[in-house]
């Protein structure tokens, strides 16, 4: 974390209150600068859904960062930003008869994730450009509920189905630009992408040239981009692609933010807690994919102990941390939660009528809000008695 960033945060959290988001623009500027050295003239679709929030997406679409979307909310995230049509890519194993309409008001590209999807996309979007997602069949390096590769995954079209899939589109009357894959998030094994991108170009004998090659994300963080960059440019060679298109979401965001939230209560039963203000409902990572998150007390430096790290919510799962070694915390700290830019505030809920968060954003040594705080009124307001 950023030393100049990582001094401020408790003066965030005295101004904005806890549970809070709190992100650094320059860290992700220094993401996108690191994406585009190694992957050149790639041109970059960020999977908002990481972090949908639309301070942060008219900022990186100022920079000439295109999206990838997956629903019609997202959609309109991506015109509100300033995204042209060609700077937009719908993907989803399951579109809405609206979200083909509008993809194909605004110009935006279409990826088809099935082989037989191609006449209904094609009723709503007619002649709309489209790319057709490839499941290479893979162990893909990951949790199994971010392996999106794997034969039995839900996504994309089996490697021996592509060119019916390519047929039925073509037939449909859509314009197949090229193929799309994406295996997975917070992927382990570049080796992977290795064996994808393999699998991948072994298809253009099958289908013949395309303008766009396009290689998904799910980057792990620890990741050297260079060779994945040079296996990716090659892949798209194999379909005398012009364009290699990229679609990261948490290589982008997920260092440049922290989850603050404040100590309520120590207890003991027969492990250790320190029960905070934040929980599965401001953060769901490590009770869904058992995610660990780095966490430090900003408030003090005492001996250090290890204790679990436990939201409000009444059910045993709603633990942020096991086992963390932290400067023993007093009633009133506050605990920063870190690589919490990416699927942390995008998978917020109201579960126990908790307002979300606010967010805000370190710019320019600045505190910009991207997000009010939600209030109970608010989530009450839609439903009647
Ligand atoms: N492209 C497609 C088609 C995707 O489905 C995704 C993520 C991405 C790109 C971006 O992947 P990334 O670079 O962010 O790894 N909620 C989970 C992550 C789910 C990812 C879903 N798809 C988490 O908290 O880890």
């Amino acid at each position: 974390m950023r030393l100049d960033f990582k001094n401020r945060l408790l003066e965030a959290a005295r101004t904005f209150g806890t549970p809070l988001y709190a992100y650094d623009w320059q860290t992700i500027a220094t993401q996108l600068e690191r994406l585009q050295t190694a992957f050149g003239s790639a041109k970059i679709f960020y999977a908002m859904k990481a972090n949908p929030n639309l301070g942060i997406i008219k900022r990186l679409n100022a920079l000439g960062v295109g999206f990838e979307a997956v629903s019609g909310g997202e959609l309109e995230r991506a015109i509100l930003a300033g995204a042209t049509g060609q700077q937009i890519v719908m993907n989803g194993p399951g579109k809405l008869n609206a979200d083909y309409t509008r993809a194909s008001e605004v110009g935006a590209r279409i990826i088809l994730d099935n082989a037989d999807e191609a006449p209904r996309a094609a009723r709503y979007a007619p002649k709309i450009d489209t790319l057709i997602r490839v499941n290479p069949g893979l162990k893909v390096s990951t949790h199994d509920h971010l392996a999106t590769g794997n034969a039995s995954s839900k996504f994309g079209v089996s490697l021996a189905d592509v060119p019916t899939a390519v047929l039925n589109a073509e037939k449909a009357g859509l314009n197949v630009i090229g193929l799309q894959m994406h295996i997975g998030s917070s992927i382990e094994d570049p080796n992977d992408y290795v064996e994808a991108l393999e699998r991948m170009a072994g298809l253009a004998k099958h289908i013949g040239a395309r303008e766009v090659f396009d290689m998904g994300g799910g980057f792990g963080l620890q990741f050297n981009l260079e060779p994945l960059a040079t296996l990716g440019h090659q892949a798209a060679h194999a379909f005398g692609a012009e364009q290699l298109w990229i679609e990261p979401g948490r290589w982008l965001v997920a260092e440049s933010g922290v989850l603050l939230t404040e100590v309520l209560e120590k207890k003991k039963t027969a492990r250790a807690f320190a029960v905070v203000d934040s929980g599965m409902s401001e953060l769901m990572r490590p009770m869904l994919y058992g995610a660990v998150h780095p966490m430090e007390n900003l408030s003090a430096s005492r001996e250090s102990v290890t204790l679990d790290i436990a939201g409000a919510a009444c059910e045993s799962g709603d633990i942020l941390g096991k086992d963390v070694q932290l400067s023993d915390p007093n009633i009133g700290d506050i605990l920063c939660i870190s690589v919490a830019g990416a699927y942390g505030a995008s998978m917020a809920s109201n579960y126990l009528t908790r307002p979300r968060p606010a967010e805000v954003l370190l710019e320019n040594n600045a505190w910009v809000v991207l997000r009010r705080r939600e209030t109970v009124a608010e989530i009450l307001q839609a439903e009647h008695a």
